[in-house]
This record gives structure tokens, C-alpha cells and sequence, in this order.
């Protein structure tokens, strides 16, 4: 504005001289000063505008990607000369991690929806290219606040509105499932009792979220206009992995300098975690794939700045890695007062990690990085490819879900380190089980599927070989009986003993003669049943265990109240049956929920004859191919009720 002002104190203080000068001036003249007259001004006018940067009104009430700011230069900076890390890492759900509310990024159709969350009447709208959640607040009717982010891309998306309390965002009650297309409560879509409510606001996203789903966040909770975040680059960008790269940048500016790098070396102005030590590159993935805080010497800094972690350094400088044996740190008492679940619910007995996206846990206990010998020791760059290989030929959506190197969802994962294994009479030998069979590969029986996260079972992250003895003290079900769903512990310690020579546990009578999967489908805890209830939806395991069976199993699970449980359970049983369950909704009501599994219940048993005469006592199945009802209620009775919660 005050360029424009100027112009136009200058052109009306002129103005009078103007005129006495055309007037004096001869009639041949007079068309040029005329000219003149209209030149000038408007030469000022465009001047001013070039001066005058245009119009820029910064959002007040949302989160502020800045795209680099301090030593971060941002994505698009990169693209220029890393076209292929560029178009991979485009293609990956770590960039869509977070992201600006606009129809380009936002997953389902919204019009006009209406929800009842919990007795609350809730809402979201689009309006031209904007998105409005609201809830009706009694006598004050409507009360409106626009979504202006988004959490997720690939299981889940899930929605942020403004708080009104500076750049404070509040979460909206009901998330996207993507694989469903369906709309659910985030207390639905996390593990947790069924009372218990997700919490949605007081700076959650800019306080917990932000550190794992943005690069280069700073916090600034403390600022005089309040909460005022304000992150690099929304998603999980280049620098949050490569460290910032704005001296990069520069000193690649100069050609010599960048015909130096392309001679090879390292660059000192950028990180490879492919190039630094196992400790230090599997660190840069567990900044955000582990459950840590950040030291309390940093806690200042941290609130204004935000994690002081950056990719090379060494973790544990900055932040500490929650474990259970760590549970009397000073510097962690604070936060585990303010969560006591953490440590139980996310951790088995043993201090292994039971919840999805924290595979560091998983990898820092696995004897292949903890007695690894440098050039032989596992990082997550030993399965995972961060950027698709050029001579990679999959669609980069294949590579993008689960971002694994060619062969990695294999034997081969294994075998690059464990050769002995490629010969086929050594596998066998090894494994008792067909070359071809799912019971000969690496990954069921040393990585099998006992974590859980985000309505899914996923594999453990922990590489351990199968031991009825580790599942008695922790409760966490071993690879044999978790495929072999029909067997019971007894018969997997037999096998372990006579195959491998694994010491025998004591087992009481249910042990020896109920199936495994059974005891821990109803008397588990919330985190065992979930798994059970993946589990018996598994092609593998349904294979090697027959699938009828499993139906009246599903069903009490789909009668569970813990409502992650329902629904992963009526996944599960649509893909035993080939079908969906009419009348069955995961969150409808109890009693017509109740009717739809009656009427499977009764097919099933309808079915009785096929199975009489087949010897199924371990299956709780009698002589006459019908449930044993009373032994069912027993062990549900039985029953471990205990609060889990495995969030994300
Ligand atoms: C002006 C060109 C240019 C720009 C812009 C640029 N780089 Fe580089 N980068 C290079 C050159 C040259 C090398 C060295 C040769 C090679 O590996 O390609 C390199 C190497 C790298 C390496 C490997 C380093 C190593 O030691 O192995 C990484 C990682 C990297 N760049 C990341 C980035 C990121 C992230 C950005 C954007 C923030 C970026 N680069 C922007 C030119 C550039
Ligand atoms: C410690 C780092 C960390 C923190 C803190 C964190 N997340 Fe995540 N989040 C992850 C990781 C890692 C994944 C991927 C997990 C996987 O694929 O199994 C993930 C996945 C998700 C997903 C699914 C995304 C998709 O595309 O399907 C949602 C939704 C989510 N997080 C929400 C949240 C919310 C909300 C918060 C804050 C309250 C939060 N997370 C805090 C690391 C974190
Ligand atoms: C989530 C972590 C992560 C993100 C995000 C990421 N990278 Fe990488 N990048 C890696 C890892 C790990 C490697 C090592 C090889 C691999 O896994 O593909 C790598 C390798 C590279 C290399 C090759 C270095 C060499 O060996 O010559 C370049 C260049 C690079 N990245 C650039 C980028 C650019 C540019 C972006 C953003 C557009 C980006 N990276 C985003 C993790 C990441
Ligand atoms: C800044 C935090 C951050 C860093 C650093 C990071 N991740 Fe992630 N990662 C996430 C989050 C958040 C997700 C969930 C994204 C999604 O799936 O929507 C995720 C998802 C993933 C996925 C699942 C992709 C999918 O959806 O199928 C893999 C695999 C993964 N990360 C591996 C790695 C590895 C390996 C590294 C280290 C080289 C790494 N990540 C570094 C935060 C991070
Ligand atoms: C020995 C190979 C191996 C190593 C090492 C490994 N992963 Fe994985 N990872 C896998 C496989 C295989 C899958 C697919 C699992 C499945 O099918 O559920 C996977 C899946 C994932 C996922 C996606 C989980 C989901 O929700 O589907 C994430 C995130 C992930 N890994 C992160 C990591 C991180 C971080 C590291 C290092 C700390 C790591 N992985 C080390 C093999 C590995
Ligand atoms: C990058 C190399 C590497 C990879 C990949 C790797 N390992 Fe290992 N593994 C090792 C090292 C090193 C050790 C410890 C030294 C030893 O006992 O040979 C080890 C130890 C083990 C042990 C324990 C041996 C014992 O005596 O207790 C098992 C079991 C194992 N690995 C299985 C696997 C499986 C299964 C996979 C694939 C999912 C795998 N490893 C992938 C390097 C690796
Ligand atoms: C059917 C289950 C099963 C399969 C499949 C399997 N293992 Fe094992 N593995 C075991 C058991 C059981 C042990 C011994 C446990 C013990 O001694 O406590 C073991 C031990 C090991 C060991 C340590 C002892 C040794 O013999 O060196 C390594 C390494 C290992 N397995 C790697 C692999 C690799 C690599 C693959 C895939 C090629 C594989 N395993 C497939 C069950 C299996
Ligand atoms: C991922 C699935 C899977 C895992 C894990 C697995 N198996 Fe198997 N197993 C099979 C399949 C499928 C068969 C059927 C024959 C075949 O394909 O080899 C089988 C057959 C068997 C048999 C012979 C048939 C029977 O039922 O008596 C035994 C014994 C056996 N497995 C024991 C084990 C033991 C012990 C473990 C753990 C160390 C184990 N299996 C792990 C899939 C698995």
C-alpha cells in the first residue's frame, strides 16, 4: 500500500507543473506532454506493484508449512537433480503423511454428511473447495469450524479442524477407512476399551502427532499468539530422512562441486542413511518408528523448536527410547505417570513391542543387529528401499505398500545373511516343512504375525524362532500354533523338541487338549484376540488348519466389546465364508448384531453331520460335529478383561 500511496502523493503534487508546462508548451508539443501526463502515472503505478509484494494473508489458525525455512531447503528444491528419489518418493504414503485439506487430497466424497457419535449429531460439509465440521450444540445450534488438514493416505484418513486457539488443531471424531470405504469412529479405529474415548484436541496434533508425520516441525507452543507450529514441509519429506539439506543445495549450485560428487564419495553436506553405521541409519527410521520422548534437558527447547534429532546423529543424545526395563527412568517417570497403559499395552511381558509402526523396538532385539558384525548386521535398509531402484520393475504403487526391495516379502531377506539356507536339502532339513509350503518361509516362523496396529496384524519386527516356553511367560501366541491354528501347545512343544531339540514346558490339561488359538480367542486379552482374529482370516493359516471350523470362533469375536476386535473378526470371517454376514454391522446394535450371528451360527451347524465321527475334541468340536457350548462359556468366563490400548 504505501508504495501506491507514494505514487500518488508524487503524480498530484506534479500535476499543477504538468499542466502549466502542456499549456506552455506549442500545440505540436501538446500531444506528447499528453502522453507524458498518462505514461508517467501509470510507469509509477506498475513500478509501485513490483515493489509491493502481493497481497499475502498467512492462515492465523492452522499449522504453517513453510516448504524449508532455517537449514531446510524443501522437496521441490530437490526434484531438479534428483528426478528418480524424487518420482519414487512422490509415489510413497510417506508424503501424503499430512496434508492441507483441499478435493485433491481429501479421500472420500464429501457433500453432505451427517454422524451420531456417541449421542453427539456431528457434521461435515463441502463448500466450493473448503470442508466444515460441525456439531450441534443445543440452544446454540450449528457451531462450525473449517477442516483444514488431513492424517493418512493409506489405511486410514482422518480429518483436523481449527480449535480456535492459535494454530491449535482438534481431530474430528470419525475417520475414513480406506480398504472398507467406510466412515468409523477413531474409538473404533484405534485398540482400546470400548468406553474409553480417543482424545481429539488440546494441541495433540502440534504437541504428539507433528514430531512423526511432518519434517522439520517446531512447535512454538509458547509463542506470545499462542500455539504457533510451523513445520518444513507437511508429510515425511526428504530432509527428514537426509537431514537438512539447504548447504546441500547451495554447494551443489557450484558445478565443480557437483562434478566432484558425481565422481562418488561421500557428500558431507548431505546424509545417506544407507551410508552410515547400522546404529545410526536404523536411528534415523526410529525417530519416527519407535515410542521415545524427547530428554528432559531439551524439553524447553523442544516446545519451542521441536525435536532436536537430526538424521546422522546419534538417537539417544537427544531422546530416549521407551522400554520396559527402563520404567524407573527418572526422565521418563514423568510421561508414563501421564500414560500408565503405555508400558503395558504396548509392550508384551517380555519388552517386546506389540504395536504396529514401532518396528525399531522390534529391530534393535533381534540377534540379527544386536550381535551383528558390521557388513553382517540388519538394518531396516536391509528389506526396506526408501526410493524404487531404477532397474526396479514394479509399478511404483506395488513398491510404495510396505516400500520392501524386490524379493524382501521372502525367503531372500534371510538368505542374503543366512545363505546356508538357499540350498533346498538345508531348508528342509531346517524347516520340516516342503520347500514350497508357507511353513518353510523364513518370515512365519521368525518374524511372525503378533504385532498389531491399525485393524491389522503385522509381522514382529523382533526375529525370534518359535517357543511354547516364550508364549507361556508372555502370552504372545508362537509361529507354529499362530499357522497351525487347529493344534494345541502341547503338540507344537512336541514337534519343537523332536525337530529341534527345544526344551519341553510343563503344560496343564487345557494347554494339552485345546486348540491354541482357541484359549486365546476367548480368554485372551484385547490384544490377543484381535490377533486371533486376524489370524484366523489368513489364507496360510486357513490352509494349513481347514476353515470351517473357525466360524463359531470368529463369531464370539465378532460379539467382542472392544469394537477393533468386532471388525477385524468380520473381515476375517467374509473371507472364510466368501461372503459378507447379512444384517451384521461392527457398530450397529447389540441385539440385531446378535440376530445376523444366530442365523451363522445356525448354518454352521446345519452342517454338523459332514464333520460327525471326526476326531475334533480340540477344537471344543463333539462326536456329533456340534460346539461344545458349556466348554466355550467356561473359557469365556475365564476371560482376561484387562484395559489394552494399542493406538497409534
Ligand atoms: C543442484 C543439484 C542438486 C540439488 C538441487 C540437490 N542435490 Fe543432492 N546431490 C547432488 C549431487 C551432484 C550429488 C552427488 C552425486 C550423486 O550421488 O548423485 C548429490 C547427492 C545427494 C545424496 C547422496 C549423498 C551421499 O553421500 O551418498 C543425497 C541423499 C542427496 N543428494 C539428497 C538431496 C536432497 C534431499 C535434495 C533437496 C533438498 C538435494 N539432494 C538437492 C546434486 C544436487
Ligand atoms: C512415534 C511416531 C508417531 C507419532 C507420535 C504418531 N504417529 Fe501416527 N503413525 C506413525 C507410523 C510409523 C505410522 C505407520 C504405521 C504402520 O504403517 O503400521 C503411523 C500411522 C498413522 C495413521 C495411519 C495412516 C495411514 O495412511 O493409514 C494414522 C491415522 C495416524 N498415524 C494417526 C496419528 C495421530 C492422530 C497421531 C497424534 C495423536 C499420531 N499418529 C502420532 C508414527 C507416529
Ligand atoms: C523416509 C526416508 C526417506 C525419504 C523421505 C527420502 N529418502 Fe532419499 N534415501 C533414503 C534412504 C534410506 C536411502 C538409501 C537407499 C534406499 O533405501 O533407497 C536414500 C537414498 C537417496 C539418494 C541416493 C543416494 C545414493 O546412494 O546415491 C538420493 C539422491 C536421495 N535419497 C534423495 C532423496 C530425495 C530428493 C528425497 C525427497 C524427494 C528423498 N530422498 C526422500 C531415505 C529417504
Ligand atoms: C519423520 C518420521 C518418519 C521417518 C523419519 C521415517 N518414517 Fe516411515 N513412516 C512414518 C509414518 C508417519 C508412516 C505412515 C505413513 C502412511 O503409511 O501413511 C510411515 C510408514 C512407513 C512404512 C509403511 C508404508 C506403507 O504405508 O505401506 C514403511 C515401510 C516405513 N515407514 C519405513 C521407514 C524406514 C525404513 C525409515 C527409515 C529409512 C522410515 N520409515 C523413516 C514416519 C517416518
Ligand atoms: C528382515 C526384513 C525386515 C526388516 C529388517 C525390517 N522390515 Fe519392516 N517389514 C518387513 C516386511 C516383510 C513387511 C511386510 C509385513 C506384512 O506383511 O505385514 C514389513 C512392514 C513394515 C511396515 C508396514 C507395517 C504395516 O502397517 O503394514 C513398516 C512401517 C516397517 N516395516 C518399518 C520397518 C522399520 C522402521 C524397520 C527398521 C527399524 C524395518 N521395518 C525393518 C520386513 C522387514
Ligand atoms: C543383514 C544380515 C542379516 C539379515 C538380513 C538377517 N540376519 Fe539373522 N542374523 C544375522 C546375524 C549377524 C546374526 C547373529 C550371528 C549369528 O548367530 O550368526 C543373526 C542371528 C539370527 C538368528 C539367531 C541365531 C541364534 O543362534 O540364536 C536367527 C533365528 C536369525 N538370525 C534368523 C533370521 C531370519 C529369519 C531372517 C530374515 C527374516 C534374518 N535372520 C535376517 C544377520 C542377519
Ligand atoms: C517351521 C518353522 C521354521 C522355518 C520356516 C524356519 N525356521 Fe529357522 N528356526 C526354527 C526353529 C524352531 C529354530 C530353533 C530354535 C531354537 O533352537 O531355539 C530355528 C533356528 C534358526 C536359526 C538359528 C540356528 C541355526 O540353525 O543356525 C537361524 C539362523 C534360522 N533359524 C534361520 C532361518 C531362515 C533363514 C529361514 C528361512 C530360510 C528359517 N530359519 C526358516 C524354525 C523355523
Ligand atoms: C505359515 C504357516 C505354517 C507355519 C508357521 C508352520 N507350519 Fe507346519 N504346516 C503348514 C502347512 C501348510 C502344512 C501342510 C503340509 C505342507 O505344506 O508342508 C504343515 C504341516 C505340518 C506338519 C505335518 C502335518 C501335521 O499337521 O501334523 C507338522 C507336524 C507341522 N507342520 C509342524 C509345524 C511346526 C512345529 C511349526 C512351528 C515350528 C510349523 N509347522 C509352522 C504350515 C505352517
Amino acid at each position: 500500500v504505501i508504495p501506491y500511496a507514494l505514487a500518488l502523493i508524487v503524480a498530484a503534487a506534479l500535476w499543477p507543473l504538468w499542466a502549466e508546462a502542456r499549456r506552455a508548451a506549442g500545440p505540436g508539443r501538446r500531444l506528447a506532454w499528453r502522453g507524458l501526463g498518462l505514461g508517467v502515472p501509470v510507469a509509477t503505478f506498475v513500478l509501485a506493484g513490483a515493489v509491493e509484494p502481493p497481497p499475502h494473508r498467512e492462515p492465523t489458525d492452522r499449522p504453517i508449512e513453510r516448504m524449508g525455512g532455517g537449514d531446510f531447503a524443501s522437496s521441490d528444491r530437490c526434484r531438479a537433480c534428483h528426478p528418480e528419489h524424487d518420482a519414487s518418493w512422490r509415489a510413497s504414503f510417506h508424503r501424503t503423511m499430512t496434508q492441507p485439506a483441499t478435493p485433491e487430497r481429501v479421500i472420500p466424497t464429501i457433500d453432505s454428511l451427517e454422524f451420531d457419535h456417541h449421542g453427539d449429531r456431528l457434521r461435515l460439509e463441502r463448500r466450493g473447495d473448503r470442508y466444515f465440521a460441525g456439531i450441534l450444540a443445543g440452544a446454540e445450534g450449528w457451531v462450525e469450524r473449517e477442516v483444514v488438514q488431513t492424517t493418512g493416505s493409506h489405511h486410514f484418513q482422518t480429518f483436523w479442524f481449527t480449535s480456535g486457539r492459535g494454530r491449535e488443531l482438534t481431530l474430528f471424531p470419525m475417520c475414513w477407512r480406506i480398504d472398507e470405504a467406510i466412515w468409523m469412529p477413531l474409538d473404533a479405529a484405534f485398540l482400546m476399551p470400548p468406553e474409553h474415548r480417543q482424545a481429539l484436541g488440546g494441541a495433540r496434533w502440534n504437541t504428539v502427532c507433528v514430531s512423526c508425520h511432518t519434517t522439520g516441525p517446531e512447535l512454538r507452543l509458547r509463542a506470545p499468539t499462542g500455539v504457533d507450529t510451523r513445520v518444513a514441509e507437511f508429510g515425511i519429506a526428504c530432509e527428514a530422512c537426509h537431514g537438512p539439506a539447504e548447504a546441500h543445495v547451495a554447494a551443489n549450485r557450484n558445478p565443480l562441486h557437483r562434478y566432484r560428487g558425481r565422481l562418488g564419495g561421500a557428500d558431507p553436506s548431505i546424509t545417506n542413511p544407507a551410508e552410515l553405521s547400522p546404529q545410526r541409519s536404523a536411528e534415523v527410521c526410529g525417530q519416527c518408528h519407535a515410542v521415545s520422548v524427547e530428554r528432559a534437558a531439551l524439553a524447553e527447547r523442544w516446545a519451542a523448536s521441536g525435536p532436536s534429532y537430526r538424521p546422522g546423529d546419534e538417537l539417544a543424545a537427544t531422546r530416549i527410547v521407551v522400554e520396559k526395563h527402563r520404567q524407573d527412568d527418572p526422565e521418563l517417570r514423568p510421561h508414563l505417570e501421564r500414560a500408565p497403559e503405555l508400558l503395558d499395552s504396548t509392550f508384551w511381558s517380555d519388552g517386546q513391542i506389540r504395536l504396529s509402526g514401532r518396528e525399531y523396538h522390534g529391530l534393535v532385539a533381534s540377534p540379527c543387529y544386536a550381535r551383528g558384525d558390521g557388513q553382517r548386521t540388519m538394518t531396516c535398509l536391509s528389506c526396506h528401499v526408501l526410493h524404487r531402484p531404477t532397474d526396479d520393475p514394479r509399478p511404483l504403487a506395488e513398491w510404495a505398500d510396505d516400500q520392501l526391495g524386490l524379493g524382501m516379502r521372502g525367503d531372500s531377506a534371510c538368505t542374503q545373511c543366512h545363505p546356508r539356507f538357499r540350498d533346498e536339502r538345508e531348508l528342509v532339513a531346517h524347516t520340516r516343512h516342503a520347500p514350497d509350503s508357507s511353513g518353510s518361509r523364513c518370515y512365519d516362523c521368525h518374524m511372525p504375525y503378533t504385532s498389531y496396529g491399525l485393524l491389522k496384524a503385522i509381522r514382529s519386527h523382533t526375529v525370534t524362532s518359535p517357543s511354547v516356553q516364550e508364549t507361556l511367560a508372555t502370552g504372545r501366541p508362537n509361529a507354529c500354533n499362530l499357522c497351525h491354528l487347529d493344534r494345541t501347545l502341547d503338540w507344537a512343544a512336541d514337534r519343537l523338541h523332536e525337530w529341534w531339540g527345544v526344551e519341553r514346558p510343563a503344560l496343564d490339561d487345557e494347554q494339552r487338549s485345546v486348540a491354541a488359538s482357541i484359549l486365546w480367542a476367548l480368554r485372551g486379552d484385547a490384544g490377543q484376540r484381535a490377533l486371533l482374529a486376524w489370524n484366523m482370516g489368513r489364507d496360510e493359516a486357513l490352509a494349513a488348519s481347514g476353515s470351517d471350523w473357525v466360524t463359531p470362533y470368529l463369531v464370539e469375536l465378532m460379539r467382542d466389546p472392544y469394537h477393533a476386535v468386532r471388525f477385524v473378526a468380520a473381515r476375517s470371517l467374509r473371507s472364510v465364508r466368501g461372503r459378507d454376514t447379512p444384517g451384521y454391522d461392527f457398530l450397529g446394535d447389540p441385539a440385531a448384531r446378535d440376530l445376523a450371528l444366530a442365523r451363522i451360527v445356525t448354518e454352521w451347524s446345519a452342517a454338523a453331520p459332514a464333520r460327525r465321527g471326526h476326531d475334533l475334541g480340540r477344537l471344543l468340536i463333539d462326536s456329533n460335529g456340534g460346539l461344545r457350548v458349556d466348554v466355550v462359556r467356561a473359557l469365556l468366563a475365564g476371560r482376561d478383561h484387562r484395559h489394552v490400548y494399542l493406538g497409534e
